[in-house]
């Protein structure tokens, strides 16, 4: 049985006081569901998160991880950094990273074996764009995406990995796959993992991500191979994200 996983990605949103309130709103409002959580904050937050988080069960997690290890990277945070901070998780190939900064599959691949060298589970995302979609290449993306990964890392990298699924035309859009939409690509994520590895396709959990929302939650949660949520704008408000959690 795979555990379920709630994650909010506030990417580059609040300030430093109103990030600490909506953690200790989030903290707060967390119940006794046993369902896995976590929040992927800007860098600069890591610390003030991760000292009110201590001894709770909201995981801290960083929106990218460099590349490289260490050296002359101006501007990049390593893994090593983020370990300091307690970072359970770390988003690498969000398809904000990769549009607008240029982050390719092989660049995605490397950020997600320095996170695990670290022993930060990287939350793999990956996704086809509206255009993609619509000359039917939806799978063949997935594929480069997915393939470039283990063919740096291996299959067996894969059992301390976290898998985002996130149609990036349904992003920030209001515009949700329909459950069946996701699933069918959910699905088809867990068998590609599954030729390579059955064990570790039954255990990986695959999180959907694009405009979830309180009222479409429970719906997407409900199919077989979604294992929980990655969560933009909803996670900024704690009763969204807190509903949004406790519908898994
Ligand atoms: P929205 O939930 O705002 O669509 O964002 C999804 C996302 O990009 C999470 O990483």
């Amino acid at each position: 049985m795979r555990q379920s996983l709630v994650v909010g990605n506030w990417k580059m949103n609040g300030t430093r006081s109103s990030s600490e309130l909506l953690a200790k709103s989030i903290i707060t409002g967390l119940g006794s569901s046993s369902a896995n959580i976590a929040v992927c904050v800007p860098y600069v937050y890591l610390f003030a998160i991760n000292e009110l988080i201590k001894n709770t069960p909201l995981a801290l997690g960083a929106q990218n991880v460099a590349d490289k290890l260490s050296g002359a990277y101006t501007g990049e945070i390593s893994a090593v950094m983020l370990g300091e901070f307690n970072c359970k998780y770390a988003l690498v190939g969000h398809s904000e990273r990769r549009s607008y900064y240029g982050d390719t599959n092989e660049s995605v691949a490397a950020r997600f074996c320095q996170a695990q060298g670290e022993a930060i589970i990287p939350i793999l995302c990956i996704g086809e764009t509206l255009e993609q979609r619509e000359q039917d290449k939806t799978f063949a993306v997935i594929d480069a995406q997915l393939s470039a990964v283990i063919s740096l890392a291996g299959i067996e990298a894969f059992s301390k990995a976290v898998v985002a699924y996130e149609p990036v035309w349904a992003i920030g859009t209001g515009k949700t796959a329909t459950d069946d939409e996701a699933q069918e690509v959910h699905h088809y994520i867990r068998q590609y993992v599954a030729a390579k590895d059955q064990a570790i396709a039954d255990r990986i959990q695959i999180l959907y991500g694009g405009s979830v929302k309180p009222n479409n939650a429970g719906g997407l949660f409900a199919m077989p191979d979604i294992d929980g949520g990655l969560i933009g704008g909803a996670s900024l408000d704690a009763e969204s994200f807190l509903k949004i959690y406790h519908s898994i």
